[in-house]
């Protein structure tokens, strides 16, 4: 977490004002998260984040948790109090052109335009109908609550501000690989859909229990490489596990366990 100030309506207000006028010179006492959100936000997510902010859906944006190369996740708040992750994908100096093969196979985005902004807001939607569909499945994802363009909000899982560890920065045991093989199972088998990036990053480790997370490159099981994809995920937990020590699993029996079961 950087040292933040509440970043609410009035000041991305500023912001948007700052836009319209087109004017140089920097905001006077801005917090380090309030560098980052003008760096990386364009006009059209700071819009975004206004009509988010108006409909009372979060009261403020409490911090970066995480500021990456094509996304920076807010901790964001509810007027009632609750927690949750604000995922927003980065339209500044992102090439999203080669996340094109995790789209075009997939039936359900066949109609699609292919203009980068256009692109970003697909791929952010495509992450909420993805921990939608594995949420209501009852696969252990962050429960996601609204999307809009660039903008998607889940379920904050964690502490206050401070996300759960994910595999890669905690203790394993034997049971951890169990959960994560029968969550990709699940996820094939009653969700009808493959993570593609799944790896020891991508997977909350929360009071015991694992919680897979970064939905965008899902994909459908009809899409054409989904069984690559689902070969290379089994590889990549296999990998991990053996590193840590573990005895390895078997991918190709587990692969046709998954998929012809
Ligand atoms: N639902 C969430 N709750 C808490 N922290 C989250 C949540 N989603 C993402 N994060 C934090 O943001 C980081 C990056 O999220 P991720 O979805 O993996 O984005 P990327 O596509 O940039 O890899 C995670 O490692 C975690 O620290
Ligand atoms: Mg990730």
């Amino acid at each position: 977490m950087l040292h933040s100030d509440k970043i609410d309506n009035h000041i991305i207000a500023k912001a948007l004002a700052r836009f319209n006028k087109s004017q140089k010179e920097p905001l006077k006492k801005q917090s380090e998260d309030f560098q980052v959100f003008q760096e990386v936000f364009d006009k059209a997510t700071l819009m975004a984040l206004y009509h988010i902010l108006n409909s009372q859906i979060i009261s403020y944006l409490n911090g970066v948790v995480r500021s990456g190369k094509e996304s920076s996740v807010f901790w964001g708040v509810t007027p009632e109090g609750n927690n949750v992750a604000v995922k927003i994908f980065l339209t500044v100096a992102s090439n999203f052109k080669k996340k094109l093969i995790y789209i075009e196979g997939d039936h359900r985005f066949r109609h699609i335009q292919k203009n980068n902004y256009k692109l970003i807001a697909l791929w952010t939607k495509k992450e909420f109908k993805n921990l939608h569909l594995a949420y209501s499945s009852e696969i252990p994802v962050p429960k996601p609550l609204y999307v809009r363009r660039n903008v998607l909000i889940m379920e904050f899982i964690g502490g206050e501000g401070i996300p759960a560890p994910t595999l890669a920065e905690i203790e394993i045991e034997d049971q951890d690989l169990d959960q994560v093989l029968l969550l990709i199972k699940k996820l094939y088998q009653k969700a009808h859909l493959v993570h593609s990036d799944f790896s020891e990053f991508n997977l909350f480790k929360h009071s015991s229990k694992i919680i897979a997370f970064d939905f965008a490159s899902a994909v459908h099981i009809s899409h054409p490489m989904a069984n690559d994809f689902l070969l290379r995920d089994l590889n990549n937990i296999n990998r991990f596990f053996i590193k840590r020590g573990y005895s390895s699993f078997n991918v190709t029996e587990m692969f046709k366990e998954i998929v012809e079961e």
